[in-house]
Protein backbone atom coordinates (compact mmCIF):
# COMPACT_ATOMS: atom_id res chain seq x y z
CA UNK A 1 0.00 0.00 0.00
CA UNK A 2 1.39 3.45 -1.26
CA UNK A 3 -0.62 6.28 -1.23
CA UNK A 4 -3.75 7.59 1.00
CA UNK A 5 -6.55 8.46 -1.15
CA UNK A 6 -4.14 10.56 -3.75
CA UNK A 7 -1.47 11.26 -1.65
CA UNK A 8 1.85 9.24 -1.04
CA UNK A 9 2.09 7.48 2.77
CA UNK A 10 5.81 8.73 2.17
CA UNK A 11 5.46 11.99 1.85
CA UNK A 12 3.26 12.18 4.90
CA UNK A 13 5.72 10.14 6.85
CA UNK A 14 8.35 12.87 5.44
CA UNK A 15 6.46 15.93 6.33
CA UNK A 16 4.81 15.06 9.87
CA UNK A 17 7.07 12.20 11.37
CA UNK A 18 5.99 8.74 12.42
CA UNK A 19 3.80 7.66 14.30
CA UNK A 20 0.83 9.80 12.61
CA UNK A 21 -3.00 9.21 12.49
CA UNK A 22 -3.87 9.99 8.77
CA UNK A 23 -7.51 10.27 7.76
CA UNK A 24 -9.09 9.66 4.27
CA UNK A 25 -12.25 12.51 4.36
CA UNK A 26 -13.67 10.86 1.29
CA UNK A 27 -13.96 7.84 3.03
CA UNK A 28 -15.85 9.87 5.96
CA UNK A 29 -18.56 11.69 3.64
CA UNK A 30 -19.06 8.11 1.81
CA UNK A 31 -19.44 6.33 4.73
CA UNK A 32 -22.08 8.44 6.42
CA UNK A 33 -23.81 8.75 3.25
CA UNK A 34 -24.14 5.61 2.41
CA UNK A 35 -25.71 4.94 5.91
CA UNK A 36 -28.01 8.11 5.81
CA UNK A 37 -29.64 7.29 1.82
CA UNK A 38 -30.38 3.76 3.51
CA UNK A 39 -32.32 4.40 6.17
CA UNK A 40 -33.60 7.62 4.76
CA UNK A 41 -34.96 5.12 1.88
CA UNK A 42 -37.11 3.25 4.40
CA UNK A 43 -38.06 6.20 7.02
CA UNK A 44 -37.40 9.81 6.25
CA UNK A 45 -37.78 10.77 10.31
CA UNK A 46 -33.75 8.92 10.69
CA UNK A 47 -31.43 10.89 11.93
CA UNK A 48 -27.69 10.45 12.52
CA UNK A 49 -25.57 11.28 15.65
CA UNK A 50 -22.36 10.53 14.86
CA UNK A 51 -21.23 8.88 18.44
CA UNK A 52 -18.03 11.93 19.71
CA UNK A 53 -16.12 9.00 22.19
CA UNK A 54 -14.88 7.36 18.67
CA UNK A 55 -13.46 10.36 17.45
CA UNK A 56 -13.30 13.53 18.67
CA UNK A 57 -11.10 15.55 16.61
CA UNK A 58 -12.35 18.67 15.95
CA UNK A 59 -11.94 19.25 12.37
CA UNK A 60 -13.16 15.61 11.58
CA UNK A 61 -16.24 16.49 13.80
CA UNK A 62 -16.67 19.84 11.92
CA UNK A 63 -16.82 17.60 8.40
CA UNK A 64 -19.69 15.72 10.15
CA UNK A 65 -21.33 18.69 11.32
CA UNK A 66 -20.98 20.11 7.99
CA UNK A 67 -22.66 16.74 6.43
CA UNK A 68 -25.66 17.40 8.37
CA UNK A 69 -24.55 14.79 10.96
CA UNK A 70 -25.71 15.22 15.03
CA UNK A 71 -23.23 14.23 17.35
CA UNK A 72 -23.49 12.05 20.95
CA UNK A 73 -21.16 12.96 23.15
CA UNK A 74 -20.40 10.90 26.40
CA UNK A 75 -18.92 13.54 28.45
CA UNK A 76 -18.54 17.25 29.61
CA UNK A 77 -15.69 17.85 27.10
CA UNK A 78 -16.87 16.05 24.64
CA UNK A 79 -20.04 18.24 24.55
CA UNK A 80 -17.86 21.54 24.97
CA UNK A 81 -15.58 19.90 21.78
CA UNK A 82 -19.17 19.00 19.89
CA UNK A 83 -20.20 22.89 20.66
CA UNK A 84 -16.70 24.50 19.12
CA UNK A 85 -17.02 22.47 16.33
CA UNK A 86 -20.19 24.38 15.40
CA UNK A 87 -23.20 21.66 16.10
CA UNK A 88 -26.60 23.07 17.54
CA UNK A 89 -27.76 22.14 20.81
CA UNK A 90 -30.75 20.51 18.69
CA UNK A 91 -28.72 18.14 16.91
CA UNK A 92 -26.54 17.36 20.49
CA UNK A 93 -27.24 13.84 22.49
CA UNK A 94 -25.32 13.44 25.57
CA UNK A 95 -25.15 9.92 26.78
CA UNK A 96 -23.40 8.98 29.87
CA UNK A 97 -23.65 6.55 32.71
CA UNK A 98 -23.22 7.29 36.34
CA UNK A 99 -23.61 10.52 35.53
CA UNK A 100 -22.03 12.85 38.38
CA UNK A 101 -23.94 16.59 38.95
CA UNK A 102 -21.27 17.56 37.31
CA UNK A 103 -21.69 15.87 34.00
CA UNK A 104 -25.16 16.76 34.27
CA UNK A 105 -24.97 19.84 35.07
CA UNK A 106 -22.94 20.48 32.00
CA UNK A 107 -25.66 18.61 29.58
CA UNK A 108 -28.65 20.86 31.17
CA UNK A 109 -26.39 23.80 31.06
CA UNK A 110 -25.66 22.75 26.97
CA UNK A 111 -29.07 22.18 26.46
CA UNK A 112 -28.96 19.01 24.73
CA UNK A 113 -31.54 15.97 24.43
CA UNK A 114 -30.11 13.93 27.79
CA UNK A 115 -30.44 9.73 27.66
CA UNK A 116 -30.53 8.84 31.26
CA UNK A 117 -28.50 5.67 32.14
CA UNK A 118 -30.31 4.94 35.31
CA UNK A 119 -33.71 5.93 38.04
CA UNK A 120 -31.20 7.68 40.04
CA UNK A 121 -29.63 9.88 37.70
CA UNK A 122 -32.67 11.15 37.16
CA UNK A 123 -33.00 11.72 40.83
CA UNK A 124 -29.29 13.23 40.82
CA UNK A 125 -31.35 15.16 37.36
CA UNK A 126 -34.23 16.85 39.53
CA UNK A 127 -32.04 18.25 42.48
CA UNK A 128 -30.41 20.67 39.66
CA UNK A 129 -33.33 21.23 37.34
CA UNK A 130 -35.77 19.33 35.56
CA UNK A 131 -35.29 18.84 32.04
CA UNK A 132 -38.62 19.25 29.58
CA UNK A 133 -37.56 16.34 27.29
CA UNK A 134 -36.19 12.97 28.49
CA UNK A 135 -35.05 9.57 27.65
CA UNK A 136 -33.85 6.58 29.13
CA UNK A 137 -31.16 4.14 28.06
CA UNK A 138 -32.79 0.91 28.82
CA UNK A 139 -30.91 -2.39 28.55
CA UNK A 140 -33.60 -4.89 27.05
CA UNK A 141 -31.74 -7.98 27.99
CA UNK A 142 -29.54 -9.07 25.18
CA UNK A 143 -26.16 -7.53 23.77
CA UNK A 144 -23.70 -8.61 21.42
CA UNK A 145 -20.51 -7.16 20.17
CA UNK A 146 -16.97 -7.71 18.28
CA UNK A 147 -15.31 -8.82 21.26
CA UNK A 148 -16.77 -9.39 25.23
CA UNK A 149 -15.36 -5.86 26.29
CA UNK A 150 -17.82 -3.92 23.47
CA UNK A 151 -20.64 -6.01 24.79
CA UNK A 152 -23.34 -3.33 26.40
CA UNK A 153 -26.56 -4.80 26.62
CA UNK A 154 -27.56 -7.87 28.48
CA UNK A 155 -27.29 -9.45 32.37
CA UNK A 156 -23.48 -8.67 32.33
CA UNK A 157 -23.70 -4.82 31.39
CA UNK A 158 -22.66 -1.73 33.48
CA UNK A 159 -25.19 -0.12 31.24
CA UNK A 160 -28.63 1.39 31.12
CA UNK A 161 -31.93 0.23 33.00
CA UNK A 162 -33.26 -3.03 33.11
CA UNK A 163 -36.28 -3.39 30.78
CA UNK A 164 -38.01 -4.27 34.07
CA UNK A 165 -37.64 -1.10 36.18
CA UNK A 166 -37.79 1.11 33.13
CA UNK A 167 -41.80 1.38 33.79
CA UNK A 168 -40.78 2.81 37.43
CA UNK A 169 -38.05 5.53 35.74
CA UNK A 170 -41.27 6.84 33.18
CA UNK A 171 -43.74 6.86 35.65
CA UNK A 172 -41.23 8.94 37.85
CA UNK A 173 -40.43 11.30 35.38
CA UNK A 174 -43.57 11.97 34.35
CA UNK A 175 -44.98 12.45 37.65
CA UNK A 176 -42.07 14.82 37.99
CA UNK A 177 -43.55 17.10 35.35
CA UNK A 178 -41.08 16.11 31.73
CA UNK A 179 -43.81 16.70 29.24
CA UNK A 180 -41.55 15.23 26.25
CA UNK A 181 -40.05 11.77 25.63
CA UNK A 182 -37.62 9.64 23.97
CA UNK A 183 -36.01 5.83 24.28
CA UNK A 184 -32.71 4.85 24.24
CA UNK A 185 -30.45 1.59 23.99
CA UNK A 186 -26.78 0.57 23.11
CA UNK A 187 -26.67 -2.98 23.20
CA UNK A 188 -22.72 -3.71 21.41
CA UNK A 189 -20.35 -2.67 19.24
CA UNK A 190 -19.01 -3.79 15.90
CA UNK A 191 -22.07 -5.94 14.86
CA UNK A 192 -21.61 -7.21 11.34
CA UNK A 193 -25.39 -9.09 11.22
CA UNK A 194 -28.04 -7.44 9.98
CA UNK A 195 -31.00 -9.67 11.62
CA UNK A 196 -29.20 -8.95 14.92
CA UNK A 197 -30.59 -5.10 14.85
CA UNK A 198 -34.14 -5.87 13.78
CA UNK A 199 -34.10 -8.35 16.88
CA UNK A 200 -33.01 -5.13 19.14
CA UNK A 201 -35.35 -2.93 17.63
CA UNK A 202 -38.14 -5.74 17.87
CA UNK A 203 -36.97 -6.19 21.78
CA UNK A 204 -36.88 -2.02 22.76
CA UNK A 205 -39.85 -1.24 20.32
CA UNK A 206 -41.87 -4.52 22.59
CA UNK A 207 -40.40 -2.10 26.13
CA UNK A 208 -41.55 0.99 24.62
CA UNK A 209 -44.87 -0.07 23.74
CA UNK A 210 -45.53 -1.66 26.79
CA UNK A 211 -44.62 1.25 29.23
CA UNK A 212 -45.25 4.23 27.14
CA UNK A 213 -49.24 2.89 26.76
CA UNK A 214 -49.37 2.42 30.36
CA UNK A 215 -48.20 5.89 30.80
CA UNK A 216 -50.13 7.19 28.12
CA UNK A 217 -46.32 9.02 26.70
CA UNK A 218 -46.32 9.11 22.21
CA UNK A 219 -42.50 9.01 22.25
CA UNK A 220 -41.07 11.96 20.03
CA UNK A 221 -37.76 9.39 19.16
CA UNK A 222 -36.59 5.78 19.26
CA UNK A 223 -32.57 6.05 19.72
CA UNK A 224 -31.20 2.76 19.22
CA UNK A 225 -27.73 3.37 19.64
CA UNK A 226 -25.01 2.42 17.07
CA UNK A 227 -22.96 -0.44 17.12
CA UNK A 228 -22.73 -0.81 12.99
CA UNK A 229 -19.38 -3.21 12.54
CA UNK A 230 -16.95 -2.87 10.09
CA UNK A 231 -14.76 -5.75 8.79
CA UNK A 232 -11.13 -5.40 10.45
CA UNK A 233 -9.78 -8.57 8.23
CA UNK A 234 -9.94 -9.95 4.99
CA UNK A 235 -12.72 -12.89 5.88
CA UNK A 236 -15.17 -10.77 7.14
CA UNK A 237 -17.93 -9.39 5.11
CA UNK A 238 -18.96 -5.97 5.07
CA UNK A 239 -22.24 -5.35 6.87
CA UNK A 240 -25.13 -5.15 4.34
CA UNK A 241 -26.47 -1.91 4.88
CA UNK A 242 -29.31 -1.82 2.73
CA UNK A 243 -31.05 -5.08 4.36
CA UNK A 244 -30.15 -3.40 8.28
CA UNK A 245 -32.05 -0.51 7.29
CA UNK A 246 -34.66 -2.32 5.45
CA UNK A 247 -34.52 -5.00 8.72
CA UNK A 248 -34.91 -2.00 11.40
CA UNK A 249 -37.45 0.24 9.67
CA UNK A 250 -40.06 -2.36 8.97
CA UNK A 251 -39.65 -3.40 12.57
CA UNK A 252 -39.72 -0.15 14.30
CA UNK A 253 -42.55 1.26 11.82
CA UNK A 254 -44.73 -2.15 12.31
CA UNK A 255 -44.39 -2.04 15.96
CA UNK A 256 -45.40 2.49 15.57
CA UNK A 257 -48.82 1.42 14.21
CA UNK A 258 -49.13 -1.14 16.54
CA UNK A 259 -48.46 0.83 19.65
CA UNK A 260 -50.18 4.19 17.97
CA UNK A 261 -46.55 5.87 18.22
CA UNK A 262 -47.44 8.27 14.93
CA UNK A 263 -44.24 8.37 13.15
CA UNK A 264 -40.88 9.65 15.80
CA UNK A 265 -37.95 10.40 15.00
CA UNK A 266 -35.54 7.10 14.93
CA UNK A 267 -32.14 8.27 15.78
CA UNK A 268 -28.35 5.90 15.18
CA UNK A 269 -25.57 6.70 17.26
CA UNK A 270 -23.28 4.94 15.01
CA UNK A 271 -19.57 5.85 15.83
CA UNK A 272 -17.25 2.80 13.92
CA UNK A 273 -19.00 3.05 10.95
CA UNK A 274 -18.50 5.92 9.89
CA UNK A 275 -14.95 6.38 10.23
CA UNK A 276 -13.00 3.29 11.35
CA UNK A 277 -12.08 3.13 8.20
CA UNK A 278 -10.75 5.94 6.91
CA UNK A 279 -8.18 6.04 9.72
CA UNK A 280 -4.23 4.86 8.74
CA UNK A 281 -1.68 4.56 11.46
CA UNK A 282 1.42 5.27 9.72
CA UNK A 283 4.73 3.64 11.51
CA UNK A 284 8.19 3.10 11.20
CA UNK A 285 9.80 -0.06 11.54
CA UNK A 286 12.48 0.39 14.63
CA UNK A 287 14.12 -2.66 15.19
CA UNK A 288 14.13 -6.82 14.29
CA UNK A 289 14.66 -9.08 16.32
CA UNK A 290 15.17 -12.77 16.06
CA UNK A 291 14.67 -14.55 19.60
CA UNK A 292 12.53 -17.80 19.94
CA UNK A 293 10.06 -16.08 17.29
CA UNK A 294 10.73 -13.24 15.14
CA UNK A 295 9.61 -9.50 16.09
CA UNK A 296 8.89 -6.84 14.28
CA UNK A 297 9.13 -3.79 16.36
CA UNK A 298 7.46 -0.31 15.38
CA UNK A 299 7.25 3.14 16.41
CA UNK A 300 3.37 2.81 17.50
CA UNK A 301 2.66 0.77 20.45
CA UNK A 302 -0.44 0.28 23.08
CA UNK A 303 -0.26 4.01 23.87
CA UNK A 304 -0.76 4.84 20.84
CA UNK A 305 -3.70 2.24 19.47
CA UNK A 306 -4.88 0.63 22.33
CA UNK A 307 -7.25 -2.29 20.54
CA UNK A 308 -5.25 -4.90 19.99
CA UNK A 309 -3.95 -4.96 24.05
CA UNK A 310 -7.33 -4.16 25.16
CA UNK A 311 -9.46 -6.52 23.01
CA UNK A 312 -6.87 -8.57 21.21
CA UNK A 313 -8.13 -6.60 18.52
CA UNK A 314 -6.34 -7.40 15.45
CA UNK A 315 -5.87 -4.81 12.02
CA UNK A 316 -4.81 -5.17 8.78
CA UNK A 317 -1.43 -4.12 8.77
CA UNK A 318 0.60 -3.34 5.21
CA UNK A 319 4.43 -2.25 4.19
CA UNK A 320 4.96 0.35 2.11
CA UNK A 321 6.11 -0.51 -1.15
CA UNK A 322 7.37 -4.34 -0.30
CA UNK A 323 4.76 -7.51 -0.36
CA UNK A 324 7.70 -9.80 -1.34
CA UNK A 325 9.33 -12.70 0.98
CA UNK A 326 6.20 -13.18 3.31
CA UNK A 327 7.74 -15.06 6.43
CA UNK A 328 5.32 -14.83 10.10
CA UNK A 329 6.35 -12.56 12.50
CA UNK A 330 5.36 -10.98 15.32
CA UNK A 331 4.31 -6.99 14.88
CA UNK A 332 4.82 -5.14 18.45
CA UNK A 333 5.18 -2.02 19.90
CA UNK A 334 7.82 -0.21 22.21
CA UNK A 335 5.73 -0.35 25.17
CA UNK A 336 7.27 -2.13 28.81
CA UNK A 337 4.44 -4.62 28.42
CA UNK A 338 4.09 -7.97 26.66
CA UNK A 339 0.57 -7.19 25.77
CA UNK A 340 2.16 -4.41 23.64
CA UNK A 341 0.87 -6.63 20.54
CA UNK A 342 -0.24 -5.76 16.94
CA UNK A 343 -0.39 -9.40 15.35
CA UNK A 344 0.85 -12.61 16.39
CA UNK A 345 2.13 -14.55 13.48
CA UNK A 346 1.37 -12.87 11.47
CA UNK A 347 2.48 -13.51 7.65
CA UNK A 348 5.12 -10.09 7.03
CA UNK A 349 7.08 -9.27 4.07
CA UNK A 350 11.05 -9.20 4.52
CA UNK A 351 11.16 -5.71 6.40
CA UNK A 352 13.69 -3.68 7.40
CA UNK A 353 14.62 -1.25 9.88
CA UNK A 354 12.99 2.48 8.74
CA UNK A 355 10.72 0.41 6.57
CA UNK A 356 6.81 2.04 6.90
CA UNK A 357 4.37 0.47 7.84
CA UNK A 358 0.53 1.60 7.70
CA UNK A 359 -2.07 -0.07 9.77
CA UNK A 360 -5.47 0.22 8.85
CA UNK A 361 -8.92 1.00 9.97
CA UNK A 362 -7.83 2.61 13.11
CA UNK A 363 -10.05 6.15 12.46
CA UNK A 364 -12.42 4.73 15.54
CA UNK A 365 -10.90 4.59 19.10
CA UNK A 366 -7.80 4.75 17.87
CA UNK A 367 -6.41 8.50 18.70
CA UNK A 368 -9.45 8.63 21.55
CA UNK A 369 -7.54 6.00 23.43
CA UNK A 370 -4.23 6.80 22.69
CA UNK A 371 -2.01 7.54 26.16
CA UNK A 372 0.82 8.75 27.40
CA UNK A 373 1.99 5.49 28.78
CA UNK A 374 5.72 5.36 29.29
CA UNK A 375 6.11 8.77 28.60
CA UNK A 376 5.83 8.42 24.78
CA UNK A 377 4.02 11.38 23.39
CA UNK A 378 0.67 11.51 21.52
CA UNK A 379 1.06 11.40 17.72
CA UNK A 380 -0.26 14.14 15.39
CA UNK A 381 -3.35 13.53 13.18
CA UNK A 382 -3.47 14.89 9.45
CA UNK A 383 -6.14 14.21 7.32
CA UNK A 384 -6.07 13.85 3.62
CA UNK A 385 -8.51 15.35 0.69
CA UNK A 386 -7.92 14.23 -2.79
CA UNK A 387 -4.00 15.14 -3.27
CA UNK A 388 -4.31 17.63 0.07
CA UNK A 389 -3.32 17.27 3.03
CA UNK A 390 -2.97 19.61 6.29
CA UNK A 391 -2.20 18.71 10.31
CA UNK A 392 -5.51 18.46 12.11
CA UNK A 393 -3.56 18.16 15.68
CA UNK A 394 0.20 18.36 16.29
CA UNK A 395 2.29 15.95 17.88
CA UNK A 396 2.50 16.37 21.73
CA UNK A 397 5.82 17.57 22.45
CA UNK A 398 8.00 17.68 26.03
CA UNK A 399 6.30 20.73 26.98
CA UNK A 400 2.71 19.24 27.00
CA UNK A 401 4.13 16.73 29.36
CA UNK A 402 5.85 19.64 31.54
CA UNK A 403 3.03 21.89 32.05
CA UNK A 404 0.96 19.71 34.18
CA UNK A 405 3.70 19.43 37.26
CA UNK A 406 4.06 22.64 39.99
CA UNK A 407 7.93 22.86 39.79
C1 LIG B 1 -24.16 5.20 23.95
C2 LIG B 1 -23.34 4.84 22.78
N1 LIG B 1 -23.73 5.28 21.58
C3 LIG B 1 -23.00 5.02 20.47
C4 LIG B 1 -21.84 4.27 20.53
C5 LIG B 1 -21.07 4.03 19.27
O1 LIG B 1 -20.92 2.71 18.98
P1 LIG B 1 -20.30 2.22 17.61
O2 LIG B 1 -18.98 2.86 17.45
O3 LIG B 1 -20.24 0.76 17.75
O4 LIG B 1 -21.25 2.64 16.53
C6 LIG B 1 -21.41 3.78 21.76
C7 LIG B 1 -20.19 2.96 21.86
O5 LIG B 1 -19.91 2.27 22.76
C8 LIG B 1 -22.19 4.09 22.92
O6 LIG B 1 -21.81 3.64 24.12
Amino acid sequence: MNTIAKVDIKELAKQYGTPVYVYDKGMIIQNYSTLKKAFAKYYSKTKIHFSVKANSNIKLLSIFKEIGSGADCSSPIELILAEKSGFSQENLLYTGNYESYLDLEQALLSNVTINLDDINSFKRLMKIRLPERISFRINPGIGRGGFEGIVTGGTDAKFGIPYENALEAYKLAKESGVKRFGIHMMTGSNNLEPYYFAEIVDKLMTIAGDIFTKLEIIPEFVDIGGGFGVPYNDNEEPLNVDLTARLVTEMFTEKCNKYGFGEPYLFLEPGRYLIANSGYLISNVTGIKNSYKKFVGIDSGMNTLLRPALYGARHRIEVYDKNENQQIVNICGQICENSDIFSLLQPFPDVEEDDIVVIHDVGAYGYVMASNYNNRLRPPEVIVDGDKHELIRRRENIDDVLRLYEF
